[in-house]
């Protein structure tokens, strides 16, 4: 609960994102005590059906962001990949997943060669969906984005989003959180209680 009550009174001010706009336009995020996590239905990058029932059974790390960005998202996924190289080497123990906030461009297929990129956990799942069932998954986890145009045309755009890895239980009950900055070794002594 120390965990939770952190995590609502942090991210107003603790947003980053992936343009420098994030922390101006990171207001207004958190509001009420919901818990976090909860159902979404979205397809995963083998374009199946998937819920938040597909990855119980095992605890899970869970980032929201998008495949286009250019260093926040890759460097939190690295650090989930170097995590799980010290907790987890044969990638068994947790379910690594990434949820777009950007369903107009992350397709399952984009999806597919993002979630392979080296230095990514191995098994991450890249999940997206339409606009509406990614924004059930984002309400669900208390996530913030923000479409953010770069020029003119409508299609140059990048997305403000929390730099947020979300630690749930096997049971997808919310155990912890860590920001993107936070260490290595920091991230792996959390877990390390939990898992292994
Ligand atoms: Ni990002």
């Amino acid at each position: 609960m120390k965990a939770l009550i952190t995590l609502i009174f942090l991210l107003p001010i603790l947003l980053f994102g992936c343009s420098e706009q994030a922390a101006k336009s990171g207001q207004n995020v958190i509001s009420g005590t919901a818990e976090i996590g909860g159902p979404f239905n979205l397809i995963n990058q083998d374009n199946l059906l998937v819920s938040e029932n597909d990855f119980l059974g095992k605890p899970q790390l869970i980032y929201f962001g998008f495949s286009y960005c250019p260093d926040i998202c890759p460097t939190a996924l690295q650090k989930m990949g170097a995590v799980q190289e010290e907790l987890d080497p044969d990638g068994d123990l947790i379910n690594y997943l990434f949820i777009s906030v950007d369903p107009e461009r992350d397709t399952s297929e984009s999806l597919k060669l993002y979630v392979e990129s080296g230095g990514f956990p191995k098994g991450l799942s890249g999940l997206t969906g339409s606009k509406e069932q990614i924004d059930i998954a984002k309400l669900a986890f208390k996530v913030y984005s923000q479409k953010v145009t770069l020029s003119d045309s409508e299609a140059d755009y990048t997305v403000d989003h929390s730099d947020i890895i979300y630690f749930m239980d096997e049971n997808g009950i919310f155990k912890d959180f860590f920001f993107g900055r936070n260490t290595i070794q920091e991230i792996g002594q959390a877990l390390r209680k939990s898992v292994g």
